[in-house]
């Protein structure tokens, strides 16, 4: 109720300002230990355990890539309750990304849509802080890698192999993103010739991301590639538009189409996280039945407020 008057407020401003102010906000409130334990009673919810590779997951409801790009908010997402928290996209170097406005909401629909081309901090500045925070957060942490825009596809698995040098040592698990739609050409990445010398080149546990705008071939040729090459695959990131990436409701029955399909494809055993469109506890199950051992969400957390995870694992 809290969250639904304070979204409507928020919601009139810039949604890129409303981002920025809120992790301006979090990064005071993760400085007040008394503060983080009371809204870790807040929003307390019931245990869930999944054991996936050696970890155990305290519940399978993670924080997508994109919300917390710089791994600045990690003992606040661990205290509103989720499961494991992925942070990225992070480039090699650090870059501005698109011109503003790049971020947009379209509540009628439920959704987001952003061109925000990898804005971060890049990977030493990134580094640094999960090396200072000492491997704080006490649930999995997924580290998401991305290019840079002016690398050109050739050299992609050099760049995504020296990222992958500088945090693979934080991180339970890398996240390969060959799948965002505002860096250009980056989706060329799942074509299998280019995915099979980028996923060789990145070191230690990797999960690879992927497009939902893909037809049945090319999601049994990235399929095959990865089941060989990596521990598991994130399906699916936002739909491409004209306007940039969509994410949100519209994309919750396409990419759990694409999850069902990856699930058919690699088998039972293969780690599978679904993402896309997450609200409800039916989409959490809707994604479970799909084949996913995980679930993310990020739009979902935008609409829904801080206690979602509580409330879908009720
Ligand atoms: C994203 N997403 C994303 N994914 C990724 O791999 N790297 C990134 O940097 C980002 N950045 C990003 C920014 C914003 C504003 C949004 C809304 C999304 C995609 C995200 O992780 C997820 O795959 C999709 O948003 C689908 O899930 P939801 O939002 O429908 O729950």
């Amino acid at each position: 109720m809290i969250y639904a008057a304070a979204r409507k407020l928020l919601f009139r401003l810039d949604a890129e300002s409303v981002h920025e102010w809120t992790v301006e906000q979090i990064r005071r409130v993760q400085e007040v230990p008394i503060a983080l334990r009371l809204i870790e009673r807040i929003c307390a919810a019931p245990p869930s355990p999944v054991k996936l590779w050696d970890l155990t997951f305290r519940n399978p409801i993670g924080i997508a890539a994109g919300f917390d790009k710089n791994a600045l908010m990690m003992p606040l997402l661990a205290a509103l309750g989720f499961g494991f928290i992925e942070v990225g996209t992070v480039t090699l170097r650090p870059q501005p990304g698109n011109p503003r406005p790049r971020l947009f909401r379209d509540p009628a629909r439920g959704a987001l849509i952003n061109r925000l081309g990898f804005n971060n901090d890049g990977a030493d500045a990134v580094a640094e802080r999960l090396c200072r925070m000492g491997f704080s957060p006490s649930i999995p942490l997924f580290v998401n890698i991305g290019k840079n825009r002016d690398v050109p596809l050739e050299g992609a698995p050099e760049a995504y192999a020296q990222c992958a040098e500088k945090l693979a040592k934080y991180a339970d698990a890398l996240v390969i993103n060959i799948s965002s739609p505002n860096t250009p050409g980056l989706r060329e990445l799942q074509r299998p010739e280019h995915l099979e010398k980028v996923v060789s080149a990145v070191p230690g546990r990797k999960l690879v991301k992927i497009a939902p705008d893909l037809d049945d071939a090319q999601i049994a040729e990235i399929c095959d590639v990865c089941v060989k090459r990596a521990d598991g695959m994130i399906c699916t990131n936002t739909t491409a538009t004209d306007r940039g990436g969509l994410s949100g409701k519209p994309l919750m029955q396409k990419s759990t189409e694409v999850l069902a399909k990856v699930r058919a494809r690699v088998g039972r055993d293969f780690p599978l996280v679904g993402v896309g469109g997450v609200f409800t506890a039916e989409d959490v199950r809707a994604k479970m039945q799909a084949g996913a051992n995980l679930v993310q969400l990020y739009t979902g957390f935008v609409y829904e407020g801080p206690t979602i995870v509580k409330r879908l694992l009720r």
